[in-house]
């Protein structure tokens, strides 16, 4: 380890995944531990947050004793301490939050806040930081959000759009579950639709009529669940009594409907800025329909696209600790009586 790497220790505690990372320079991950709270959360078919806080009290101290053990840092190397203190579940990131002020205080660094969802997006260029042309069009895809930026470098965004109601990936979770799909649903949907007919429904592409460049799922949920249940909601969720085919067929016509919207509403905020680069990151970005449709249309467009590697698009402390990195650069550091926000800046 060069005496000259600047160490970054970040922890990310804003969802279901304890986790601590270390990172050099912004870009060489030296360690990167993930507790995953799925098998807490599955039987309830989403993330219960105080069961979501209580696992992250327990989990914290290992996973950074891990991630630091596993970078073979001592504390004296590292530089600062960074953590995602929002968007999400304010019990969940109050864990993270305070466990990093403990350390930075303990040990005497600058502590760094960094938003979780300009973190998703900083994990697209984590591993290839030399060839973003600017500016560009971020796309962040997750459970939680569902948003467009405009990208004059990673401390300069501004939104251009989210989603009204549901995430992309709440849709993909919640159509699962009517589906009878397993938790999470996003995996189980992506690999049910590879055997599936994607023009076999005509699920609604909301919101493609408008001009804006917000997001809407809901309704296309709303429609898958009709589709199973029928249009008075009356009748009985038929899922059990359907075929693999008739299940394979919806989850793969639901699947690109998600997929269209997409990447239909990255092309036209591309043209609005006038935006050279596609940067995408989020869980969903790890849908290999997604990636393809994506690719498929830079390169129509003759743009460049940066996608997260699959396994850094879902929660991790990494991408936290590549940001941070550059907030450090710039000296924006975070007080001591920093608090976690359910929202985004
Ligand atoms: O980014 P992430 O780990 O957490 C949030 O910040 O929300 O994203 C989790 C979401 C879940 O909704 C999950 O179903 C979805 O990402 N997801 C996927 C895939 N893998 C994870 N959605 C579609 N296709 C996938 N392969
Ligand atoms: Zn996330």
């Amino acid at each position: 380890m060069s005496d000259k790497e600047t160490l970054i220790l970040a922890i990310e505690t804003s969802c279901d995944e304890t986790a601590a990372a270390v990172v050099a320079d912004g870009h060489v991950v030296k360690s990167s531990v993930v507790a995953s709270q799925v098998n807490l959360h599955e039987r309830f078919g989403g993330v219960v947050p105080e069961i979501a806080s209580r696992a992250h009290v327990e989990k914290i101290l290992p996973v950074v004793q891990e991630a630091m053990a596993q970078a073979k840092a001592m504390p004296d190397r590292i530089a600062a301490v960074a953590v995602a203190n929002q968007p999400g579940l304010t019990i969940a990131l109050m864990v993270g939050v305070t466990a990093a002020k403990a350390l930075a205080w303990a040990w005497q660094k600058p502590l760094v806040a960094v938003n979780h969802i300009h973190a998703h997006f900083q994990s697209a260029m984590l591993e290839q930081p030399d060839v973003l042309e600017l500016p560009a069009v971020a796309l962040v895809v997750s459970g939680g959000h569902t948003s467009l930026y405009d990208a004059e470098s990673c401390l300069d965004l501004r939104l251009l759009g989210k989603t009204i109601d549901d995430a992309a990936g709440e849709a993909f979770d919640k159509v699962a579950a009517i589906l009878h799909l397993p938790y999470p649903g996003g995996p189980s949907i992506e690999k049910v639709a590879k055997e599936g007919n994607p023009k076999a429904v005509a699920f609604p592409r909301t919101l493609l009529d408008k001009e804006s460049l917000d997001f809407s799922f809901s309704g296309l949920k709303t429609a898958v669940l009709y589709h199973v249940q029928g249009q008075d909601m009356k009748g009985e969720n038929k899922v059990a009594a359907m075929s693999r085919q008739e299940i394979a067929d919806i989850a793969a016509s639901f699947q690109a409907a998600v997929v269209d919207v997409l990447v239909e509403k990255t092309r036209r905020a591309v043209a609005r800025v006038g935006a050279k680069t596609v940067l995408i990151g989020g869980g969903v970005a790890a849908n290999g329909a997604l990636r393809e449709a994506m690719e498929a249309m830079t390169t129509r467009e003759g743009l460049a696209l940066m996608i997260a590697p699959k396994r850094l698009c879902t929660d991790n402390a990494a991408m936290i600790a590549s940001l941070a990195f550059y907030k450090y650069q710039a000296e924006q550091f975070a007080a001591m009586n920093l608090e976690p926000k359910a929202t985004s800046d």
